[in-house]
């Protein structure tokens, strides 16, 4: 489904105005349309049912709360990467024993509440947690369930700093271990292996890396069962491209094909960890102008809305689409376009005292005065969640929109909340 349209020239998140939600809740704004990320979800369980997977919405991509029992609702589990959004998927009344755990640092505490939990796996990421595991799993009495999250060494050609499945990255145990690290599990009688796990990097734009990984996984639970180790799941992670530009990223169906011949060849049960390409496209921020000016040559809109709330331009020079909430120049197929009609080349800015504080660098916009409204696309992938009180701004305010239904799921932080834990 299309969330955003433009209807006579004004931007609509299903059927509310975004100039509306803005003057009835402030800017910036963050607005989901809760059809756009349900509808993701479910195309996505659609594409892999062969394998009568097991979807585990990653939790880093957006973890507010309603955003978490929607998705429940409709049936998804979770990938969690601390206590902390353990805490969120139990109080978003999840059934925890279809939550799987990663991350390279897990604690003692983290280790503790998940057994208590009874999830389904933790993705192991080094010997060590392996025996921190298995001390504590002992100490409660019960058996850690585990999978091995293997660096496969593929290269899934994203931005550095979010490619996780080459040697080198932080990520994993080398594959090359996979028969020493199963005996390591059989031997210990407070672990049980339940499978492998294997994350490539974030976003995948191509389908090569996941056959690559899909392959080599199916070749390790081959081996690994022809030495005894009853394995029965497959965890690829997530990665599944988004579109941010216009259509670039693959249907979720051209993954399936590649990955799923080889899970039902291995007869294993699938993992799935997707965050960005489910809530990504569900979310504009939306922001109001405060100034323009012209200096050094340029055209500067400086807008309410800033790297503490969205930080991917400044963090990955990430691009997202920034258009006029209203404007009678119609959405450019090609946003990086050199020259559009009616447009000049603008920078939108924000407030924060860092010159890599940015949404749009030499972007053909139309014409944009103050208090006009903007809309920065594609912002529900790692956007609330990376937000930050940097330079003392409350965060923002975020929405629901369901229909003509309206919910404010997260209110705007006063300046009390600022300083709310300071002692
Ligand atoms: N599973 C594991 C083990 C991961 O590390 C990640 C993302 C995912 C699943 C979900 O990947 P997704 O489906 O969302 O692509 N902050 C960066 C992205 C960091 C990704 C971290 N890991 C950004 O804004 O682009």
């Amino acid at each position: 489904m299309n969330a955003f349209e433009y209807r006579n020239g004004h931007l609509y998140c299903e059927d509310v105005s975004l100039s509306q939600l803005a003057e009835e809740h402030g800017t910036p704004l963050w607005v989901y349309s809760e059809n756009k990320f349900l509808d993701e979800f479910r195309a996505l369980r659609d594409a892999f049912a062969e394998c009568d997977p097991v979807i585990c919405y990653s939790v880093k991509a957006n973890s507010t709360l309603q955003i978490l029992k929607s998705l429940n609702a409709a049936g998804s589990s979770f990938d969690v990467v601390s206590g902390g959004e353990l805490y969120r998927v139990d109080k978003a009344g999840a059934d925890t024993t279809r939550v799987v755990f990663a991350g390279v640092g897990k604690t003692d505490d983290e280790i503790r509440s998940a057994l208590e939990k009874n999830i389904l796996m933790f993705n192991v990421e080094s010997e060590a947690e392996l025996d921190a595991i298995s001390r504590i799993a002992g100490e409660m009495g019960v058996t850690g369930p585990v999978a091995l999250r293997l660096n496969p060494d593929i290269d899934a050609k994203t931005h550095a700093k979010t490619t996780t499945g080459k040697k080198g990255n932080k990520f994993g145990m080398d594959i090359e271990r996979h028969n020493e690290l199963a005996a390591k599990v059989l031997a210990d009688p407070h672990l049980e292996l339940r499978g492998i796990h294997m994350h490539l990097g974030s976003p995948i734009l191509t389908t090569d890396p996941y056959e690559a990984a899909a392959r080599r996984a199916g070749e390790v639970i081959a081996e690994l069962r022809s030495k005894g180790h009853e394995i029965s799941w497959v965890n690829l992670g997530g990665g599944f491209g988004l579109s941010y530009r216009n259509d670039e990223a693959p249907a979720y169906s051209t993954y399936a094909k590649v990955i799923v011949p080889h899970i039902k060849a291995a007869g294993c049960r699938l993992a799935l960890e997707p965050g960005r390409s489910i809530i990504g496209n569900a979310c504009v921020l939306v922001s109001r102008v405060i100034y323009t000016k012209r200096e050094g040559g340029k055209l500067f809109v400086i807008q309410d809305g800033a790297m503490n709330d969205l930080m991917r331009p400044a963090m990955y020079d990430a691009f997202h689409r920034v258009w006029p909430v209203s404007t009678d120049v119609p959405l450019p197929t090609d946003c990086e376009a050199d020259s559009i009609p009616g447009c000049e080349k603008t920078d939108v800015v924000g407030p924060v005292c860092e010159s890599s504080d940015y949404f749009a660098k030499d972007r053909q916009l139309p014409p944009l005065e103050r208090d006009d409204l903007l809309a920065t696309y594609s912002a529900g992938a790692y956007g609330t969640c990376m937000s930050s009180n940097y330079n003392s701004r409350p965060r923002a305010a975020e929405v629901l929109v369901n229909g003509s239904d309206v919910k404010v799921i997260r209110r705007r932080e006063t300046y009390d909340d600022l300083i709310a834990h300071e002692m």
